[in-house]
């Protein structure tokens, strides 16, 4: 049983990222705390209880983290996500509130309470978790791995040289990669791969619970961004959920050891994942860098996750 913390901004693919974990047998999902990054930290929020109020999961407690990156103003993806950040589906009103504690103070809570340590999944931004390592650094010894969605080995997203989570707020991702804690990352290398096709879009709908109906919509919406022609691709990347695959089925991927860093003054490369491809510094190899998945291995966990809610 792997126990996480899922630290995330939802966000269509950061919905598939809480609902996967929520479904398997082997994750225990110990806490949501949410960050500001996909849209406004009241909205990725909000949506962290709607989803989990359709998955019948309002025990699981949540808190809402940072209004803001630690240092540069807050960038929102309403282009990719809508306005609500959860465009294209009626998800059902949150049927439970969220702690009153910060993002952070649940992180700490949950890591001390805990027997075992305990994985961070960041799907976001990485404000909470530097915040977290910053405030409570002894209790940094309790996280087995941070486990997180973004970055890229030598392109991105959000500008040419950054991804979206790592634009949104270096100076955390930095604070994250120097901690010395166990990371892996799942950049768009391979998330890139991890395309949902149309005729998956539609054996998710077949499959007939309301949990995959919304699924589906969902993916209707996250399309029409991902379906641009710049992209060039054949279905639509679905990045975070890449995070559970990993650890549910480590299998599936390839990988590659190397040390990653953030940098934080370039003009044109501010936000960057730097991979020492070649080792050609004395830095430490700080990260698992997944490189390749199997997409249809993949699109098949997803399935059998949405099969948890017949
Ligand atoms: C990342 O940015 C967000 O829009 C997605 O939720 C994902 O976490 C991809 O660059
Ligand atoms: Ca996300």
């Amino acid at each position: 049983m792997t126990k996480i913390i899922l630290d995330c901004d939802p966000g269509h693919d950061d919905a598939f990222a809480i609902m996967m974990a929520v479904a398997a047998p082997e994750i225990e999902v110990a806490a949501v705390t949410t960050s500001a990054g996909n849209q406004t930290p009241d909205k990725t929020l909000n949506n962290a209880l709607r989803m989990l109020t359709l998955l019948r999961q309002t025990n699981i407690p949540v808190a809402g983290g940072n209004q803001k990156p630690l240092l540069q103003d807050l960038m929102i993806a309403e282009s990719v996500h809508g306005s609500t950040g959860l465009d294209g589906t009626e998800l059902p009103e949150p049927g439970f509130a969220p702690q009153k504690q910060t993002a952070v103070e649940l992180i700490a809570q949950t890591l001390r309470e805990s027997e075992e340590k305990v994985t961070l999944v960041v799907t976001g931004p990485m404000t909470n978790a530097a915040l977290f390592l910053s405030v409570y650094p002894d209790l940094k010894e309790k996280i087995e791995q941070i486990v997180f969605m973004g970055g890229a080995k030598g392109f991105g997203n959000w500008s040419p040289a950054a991804e979206f989570n790592i634009a949104v707020d270096p100076e955390a991702a930095k604070i994250v990669v120097d901690s010395g804690i166990p990371l892996v990352m799942a950049g768009l290398n391979v998330t890139h791969q991890a395309q949902i096709l149309k005729e998956d879009i539609e054996a998710i709908r077949t499959i007939g619970n309301p949990v995959a109906v919304a699924m589906a919509e969902l993916l209707d919406f996250y399309g029409l961004y991902y379906g641009q022609e710049k992209w060039g691709f054949k279905g639509i990347p679905v990045h975070d959920p890449v995070t559970i695959t990993w650890l549910l089925h480590p299998e599936y991927f390839t990988t590659l050891k190397k040390n990653v860093d953030i940098e934080l003054n370039g003009k044109l490369t501010r936000g960057e994942t730097v991979v020492d491809q070649w080792n050609l510094t004395d830095k430490p190899e700080n990260t698992t860098i997944l490189m390749d998945i199997d997409r249809e291995k993949f699109v098949e966990t997803i399935k059998t996750s949405l099969h948890a809610f017949d």
